[in-house]
């Protein structure tokens, strides 16, 4: 009878634990947001996050309200809903709400990359100085440089023959140019010995490119750690591949490598970084800098082709520039080159771009919680949040997307960020009080974005080639803007579920 009594308490204790561990025991605390767990043990509602977090994420504002948490395999998110309410969590300090632990989790899952203390310095201290500062003017001028070697100079010898159109997918296009052109300003070019030659950069870079989309396309499955076994291998294949194009050695063959590259391998080796982790961290920057410009500058695009009025504003203003410039366009002269100063005066394709960050960038800023802490929301309400868990803000919903700020807020409206006289709008308000921010598609406080005024200009720019350099057209104006993939909540910028046909011809 004892004996079967010791196996039965035996049994129930670890019913207990495991359902401890499964998160199934835990309750709702006095003063804690609202708890939704679910129905599953542990994996809660993971598996409708990953198909379509937005979708999930407004059906649980709407149960719970400005606050609440949700179980996610195992973890606990607690998401705020309210934009007057983000302040207090990106502004707390980093000793209670800490975002590093998050990135290098998912960095090591993808990338298999663990950072070192002097990595948190290259990103916090020396990157913003060369992608904001100085930096910044020479790094523009050298995607300038890559765009028309990419774009325009093998239409230079056609010039003055007959002007041929050619159809291509508009975003296997931007994703193309874009990246390629960003890889050789950042990791710079193949030795050609003095010569101009650009015939080996522009094999490699193609084939660096495809390899990128092969990496990007298996990512979400990556990311979410549920990757077959032939995809695993398929991703060792590339990450080995990255490894070795990125290698210090190879970086150190080649010319123009940007000062931001150069300077994070110079820091690393003093730090005695194995060669090893500095190919990985520079696959990481690879990563961060190229994800997004391609495909964001694909849907400024497309918004533009389906938008005449649009179009021809953007065109009119950038036309305006050059001839300021006295960069006049005429058949057979050299083609143009967009400087930096010229993007400073572009207030309607600022306008674009910010509209078009608006609708495609799908950000989660997400923090640790490190003590348990008293989170106040903006209507003065306190809420408990326990130590261990995470908080969360995802501004494509609950900002950029908001009616109350932005009316019609799925539609492309050029001029959104134009105020009645054509300078920048900056001031936007929810039920008559000003926002601020009133758009985070580069993230905030201590990890927002440090290339964002770079990733701007490289898109600017792209833009503004395309439209003075080319007559642009969509094959067929009637085309439906494709569907985003829902798989890629918070993996960098939406991407479309198939491509849409272009045309585009020189112009002169
Ligand atoms: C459309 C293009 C881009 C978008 C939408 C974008 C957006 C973002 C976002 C949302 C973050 C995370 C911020 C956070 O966790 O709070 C980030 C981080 C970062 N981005 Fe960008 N980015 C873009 C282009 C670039 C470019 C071109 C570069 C470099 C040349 C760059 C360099 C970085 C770096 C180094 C980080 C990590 C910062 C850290 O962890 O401290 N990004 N970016």
């Amino acid at each position: 009878m004892a004996f079967w009594a010791s196996v039965l308490i035996v049994l129930v204790t670890t019913v207990l634990v495991v359902l401890y561990r499964l998160g199934a025991l835990r309750q709702r605390r006095v003063n804690e947001p609202p708890l939704d767990k679910g129905l599953i043990p542990w994996l809660g509602h993971a598996m409708d996050f990953c198909k379509d977090a937005s979708s999930f994420l407004k059906r649980m504002q709407e149960r719970h309200g400005d606050i609440f948490t949700v179980q996610m395999a195992g973890r606990y998110i607690t998401f705020v809903t309210d934009p007057f309410s983000f302040d207090a969590i990106l502004k707390e300090s980093r000793s209670r709400l800490d975002s590093s632990n998050l990135i290098s989790g998912l960095v090591f899952k993808v990338f298999e990359f663990q950072g070192q203390e002097c990595h948190g310095n290259i990103m916090h201290n020396s990157t913003p100085k060369y992608l904001m500062g100085t930096g910044l003017v020479g790094l523009t001028q050298a995607m300038m440089d890559n765009l028309q070697i990419l774009m325009l100079e093998p239409d230079a010898g056609r010039r003055s023959g007959p002007q041929e159109w050619k159809q291509k997918g508009l975003f296997q296009y931007c994703c193309n140019t874009v990246f390629r052109a960003g890889y050789l300003a950042l990791f710079g070019h193949l030795p050609t010995n003095g010569k101009a030659d650009h015939a080996q950069d522009l094999l490699q870079s193609q084939k660096v490119f495809e390899e990128f989309r092969n990496l990007d396309t298996l990512f979400p499955q990556a990311f979410y750690s549920v990757l077959l076994p032939k995809e695993k291998e398929e991703m060792r294949r590339l990450r080995h591949f990255f490894w070795d194009i990125l290698s210090p050695q190879h970086i150190l063959e080649r010319d123009d490598v940007s000062a931001w590259i150069r300077s994070a391998q110079e820091q690393q080796v003093e730090e005695g970084v194995s060669e090893k982790a500095q190919s990985q961290f520079n696959l990481l920057m690879l990563w961060v800098s190229q994800g997004s410009t391609g495909i964001v500058s694909f849907w400024a695009l497309l918004f533009l082709l389906k938008n005449p009025e649009a179009l021809k504003a953007v065109r009119e203003e950038a036309e305006g520039v050059l001839r300021k410039m006295g960069q006049e366009m005429r058949p057979g002269e050299a083609p143009i080159s967009v400087e930096y100063s010229m993007l400073q005066q572009t207030p309607v394709l600022d306008s674009v771009m910010e509209e078009t960050l608006r609708l495609v960038t799908t950000p989660f800023l997400t923090r640790t919680v490190k003590e348990d802490l008293i989170l106040k929301m903006d209507g003065g309400k306190e809420y408990a949040l326990r130590q261990g868990d995470e908080v969360s803000i995802f501004p494509y919903l609950f900002l950029h997307r908001n009616p109350e700020i932005y009316p019609d807020p799925t539609a492309f409206k050029y001029d959104r960020f134009l105020n009645p006289d054509g300078s920048r709008k900056v001031v936007f308000y929810k039920q008559g009080r000003k926002l601020k921010p009133h758009m985070l598609p580069w993230g905030a406080g201590i990890t927002i974005c440090p290339g964002r005024f770079f990733a701007l200009n490289e898109m600017k720019m792209f833009v503004f080639l395309m439209v003075t350099q080319y007559d642009i057209e969509l094959v067929d104006q009637d085309v439906k803007i494709p569907s985003i993939d829902l798989k890629r909540f918070g993996i960098g910028a939406t991407q479309p579920i198939q491509d849409v046909q272009f045309r585009y011809r020189i112009r002169f």
